[in-house]
């Protein structure tokens, strides 16, 4: 898996065990809250933030690749940000996230990202 870009900075926020399959857990990465799930062995990174009315989607429930608003139940895909359910309506931001040797890292943009990325 890929681990560098030239556009991105990855932040080392924990370690692999710390996110097991089924879960997600919440990162304060460089000041940003992240919510960061495990589904099917492969690690999804979205913002810790919902669109609604900024409930804490990482203390959310999930189900598949669907992560669940604690606050009032709007739902998302964390591969994507897109909503999947009401009241929300905007998508949440993604980030880049990998593992290696048994870390797990989240990519920033760095000084000389490019603005044509609109994952945030
Ligand atoms: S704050 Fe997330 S659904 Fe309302």
């Amino acid at each position: 898996m890929e681990t560098s870009t030239e556009t991105r900075e990855w932040v080392q926020v924990g370690t692999s065990d710390a996110i097991p399959e089924g879960e997600a857990r919440t990162f304060d990465v460089a000041g940003v809250g992240v919510a960061i799930a495990r589904v099917e062995g492969r690690l999804y990174a979205v913002q810790d933030l919902c669109t609604h009315d900024d409930g804490p989607l990482g203390e959310g429930s999930l189900s598949g690749f669907a992560i669940q608003c604690p606050r009032h139940g709007a739902q998302f895909d964390i591969r994507t940000g897109a909503v999947l359910s009401m009241p929300a309506i905007a998508p949440i931001g993604t980030y880049e996230v990998t593992e290696k040797d048994g870390l797990v890292l989240v990519g920033l943009k760095g000084p000389a990202a490019d603005d044509d990325d609109d994952d945030w």
